[in-house]
């Protein structure tokens, strides 16, 4: 791994996360992900279970994602756009689905994930003597400058498509990416579609459907749509053991969370009350959200049998795809991007001073991370002081890089100078700010 690549993993490890999408693919039968998943050196027989428990977990997650990116697939087609933009595209084989061929098709993702992808896609289409309109982008979804960049001379209106993103995305992150949705899609036009949302809905009734007998099945599936509070039905139904299951096979998309994940778009909890905060959110950010049902656009299954695919559709009546548009009546919020990074470090004796200015986030915090490990080697390091007077904006990515200082040094030997409000909130939801001192 060269130093810049380990250097990004470590600010933002959720990426692997991406390629075990990949591998399911596989597993469902999917041949250009199986041939793709090859020419990445990805293990299939990786995938085989240790326990019939795993295994069943191992299922219910293939069926959940071969569900997803087929139904959103359709989904795509259905808005009619001739622009797609996948964000984040992961490792999925899309830009090889037929349906792209007349598209044109702006990948984005993490400039680690982008690189690897985008030769490895223009290698496959060459050797299929495929010509396509297909271009992968180094991007970080909450830095509109970055977005911007990736968009340059598309045409709209746009589908933007995001599978696999919301659920890693803090509050304050999320606010950034609202943001820089609105902004697109007024300059282009189209929609933002994603399942994001519901996306722990799915995992419950998609476990349901695969884990039980169909006639245990079919009669939670039922319950399903009585009851709005998938997780109470999940107990009632399966006890604890589905419940342990679902959370291991929850926590295996989870990423190395280190920072606190979760935000107000996750329907969670009493559903009524967290379809309305998620709505409000989106208000607040000059949104709207139209709700169908996945089922109608369900698509065939490699990884189900038909009666369970059926009985997937029918708990897919309870489960919405999001069409996301900017909403004329809101009151668009102050331009939030654009402020260039920077970072400066000194030291003092064993007193590091660290200014750091603009937006760190997933494109930027590695070169933050190089910066204080570069110092750090060259000190005996007992404090940091960090003036974040100039500091915009700060992702996970960057939290982590903080998080490294807060491990180096005695409990309360980071203090923070000059934190702006936005930044303060971020500190607080994430619980970072109980572990430093701020001025
Ligand atoms: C679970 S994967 C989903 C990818 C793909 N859509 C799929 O279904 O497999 C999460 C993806 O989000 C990307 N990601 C994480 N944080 C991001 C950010 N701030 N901006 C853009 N992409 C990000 C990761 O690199 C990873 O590829």
């Amino acid at each position: 791994m060269d130093n810049m690549q380990e250097l990004r993993e470590r600010t933002n490890p959720v990426f692997n996360t991406a390629k075990a999408t990949l591998l399911q693919l596989a597993q469902a039968g999917h041949a250009d992900a199986a041939m793709m998943a090859e020419k990445l050196g990805l293990d299939l027989a990786g995938m085989t279970y240790s326990d019939e428990r795993k295994k069943a977990m191992g299922q219910s997650n293939v069926a959940t994602l071969e569900l997803r990116y087929r139904s959103m697939n359709a989904f795509i087609q259905a808005t009619g756009a001739k622009t797609v933009v996948d964000l984040p595209c992961g490792y999925t084989p899309r830009a090889l689905e037929d349906f792209i061929a007349d598209k044109r098709y702006i990948a984005c993702d993490l400039p680690a994930v982008a690189e690897e992808m985008g030769p490895l896609v223009d290698k496959m289409l060459a050797e299929r003597g495929q010509k396509r309109d297909v271009t992968y982008h180094g991007v970080d979804a909450t830095n509109y400058a970055s977005l911007r960049a990736a968009l340059e001379g598309a045409q709209g209106p746009l589908c933007i498509t995001t599978e696999g993103l919301l659920m890693y995305f803090t509050d304050p992150e999320l606010a950034a990416l609202l943001d820089n949705i609105r902004r697109i899609l007024e300059e282009f036009g189209g929609v933002w579609i994603t399942q994001d949302p519901e996306v722990s809905r799915v995992y419950i009734s998609m476990t349901m459907v695969v884990m039980n007998d169909p006639a245990k099945a079919k009669a939670a599936v039922d319950a399903l749509g009585r009851s709005a509070n998938m997780s109470a039905v999940l107990k009632a139904m399966a006890g604890d053991k589905a419940q342990s299951t679902l959370n291991a096979s929850k926590s295996t998309f989870s990423g190395e969370a280190d920072v606190k994940f979760g935000n107000v778009m996750l329907i969670r909890g009493a559903p009524e009350q967290a379809f309305a905060a998620a709505k409000d959110a989106l208000r607040a950010h000059g949104l709207k959200a139209e709700l169908t049902p996945v089922a109608e656009r369900m698509p065939k299954l490699g990884s189900l049998d038909p009666e369970r695919t059926e009985l997937a559709r029918q708990a897919m009546e309870h489960i919405s795809l999001w069409t996301i548009t900017p909403d004329g009546d809101a009151v668009p919020l102050a331009d939030a991007g654009g402020d260039a990074f920077g970072v400066s470090i000194k030291a003092r004796g064993g007193v590091m001073d660290v200014t750091l200015r603009g937006r760190v986030d997933s494109i930027t915090a590695p070169e933050f991370l190089a910066a204080y490990e570069k110092a750090a080697r060259a000190m005996d390091l007992t404090d940091v002081h960090v003036d974040m007077s100039a500091l915009a904006y700060i992702s996970s990515a960057g939290l982590r890089v903080l998080l490294m200082m807060i491990k180096a040094v005695q409990p309360g030997h980071v203090a923070l100078s000059g934190v702006n409000e936005t930044v303060r909130d971020i500190l607080t939801q994430t619980g970072y700010a109980d572990m430093v001192t701020m001025a």
